[in-house]
């Protein structure tokens, strides 16, 4: 396959970045809600911590699926019968999905300072929390970084019904031309 994207499909680069990205936030999701319980508890809980360089993870395949981006443009919308207002729909999808991308683990990362924790990077280094922050506002900062997560995960589960049915219900090749095994 090869590596970029080209009118009627996408290429291996961009379709092992989208894989990853799915990969990794439904890892974080499930971590985030059983960071706690397991590896102990509080703050230093090695499922919370696994938790975070999931979560970081996301961030740094976005920062490169948007640079792979700007230099590999995708392929226009398939021709289906929806027509194209459905294409701006999805478009419109895609867009706020990156941007969830990058808003809920920012408003993690917000989280993390906002209750006086560092930010564990990968095992290699720690960054202090710059912030003092009362307990409401972490909690408010918290319950965002919650709908943040929470959004993500609903709109990726729309968008992966979507695309089961284009594949399933209209057998056209829009989930095909994204698929890491097929042509
Ligand atoms: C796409 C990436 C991420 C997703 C989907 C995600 C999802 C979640 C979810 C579902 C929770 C549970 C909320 C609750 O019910 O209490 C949570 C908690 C949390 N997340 Fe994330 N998160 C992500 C990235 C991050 C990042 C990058 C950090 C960075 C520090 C982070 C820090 C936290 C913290 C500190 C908690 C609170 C855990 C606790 O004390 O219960 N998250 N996250
Ligand atoms: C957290 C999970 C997911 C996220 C954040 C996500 C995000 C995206 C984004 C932003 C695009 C636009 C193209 C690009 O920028 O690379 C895209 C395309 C696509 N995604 Fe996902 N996706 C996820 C999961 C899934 C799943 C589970 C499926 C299939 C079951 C799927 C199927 C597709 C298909 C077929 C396309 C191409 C659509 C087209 O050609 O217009 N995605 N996805």
């Amino acid at each position: 396959m090869p590596l970029f994207n080209s009118i009627d499909r996408y290429g291996a680069m961009a379709r092992t970045l989208h894989w990853a990205t799915a990969l990794l936030v439904g890892a974080a999701w499930l971590l985030g809600q059983i960071g706690e319980d397991i590896g102990g508890h509080g703050p230093r809980a090695a499922g919370l911590i696994a938790h975070v360089m999931v979560g970081l993870a996301v961030l740094v395949t976005l920062t490169l699926r948007v640079g792979w981006r700007l230099i590999d443009t995708p392929p226009p919308a398939e021709a289906t019968p929806l027509g194209s207002l459905a294409d701006r729909a999805a478009g419109l999808v895609h867009y706020l999905l990156l941007f969830l991308l990058l808003a809920a683990p920012l408003a993690g990362v917000a989280y993390q300072f906002a209750r006086g924790e560092p930010l564990y990077l990968f095992g290699f280094a720690e960054i202090a929390s710059p912030l003092t922050l009362s307990r409401d506002v972490a909690r408010g900062i918290k319950e965002l970084h919650e709908a943040f997560a929470n959004a993500l995960l609903v709109l990726a589960l729309l968008h992966a019904l979507a695309a089961l049915g284009h594949h399933w219900i209209l057998r056209d090749r829009v989930l095909k031309r994204m698929w890491p095994f097929s042509d």
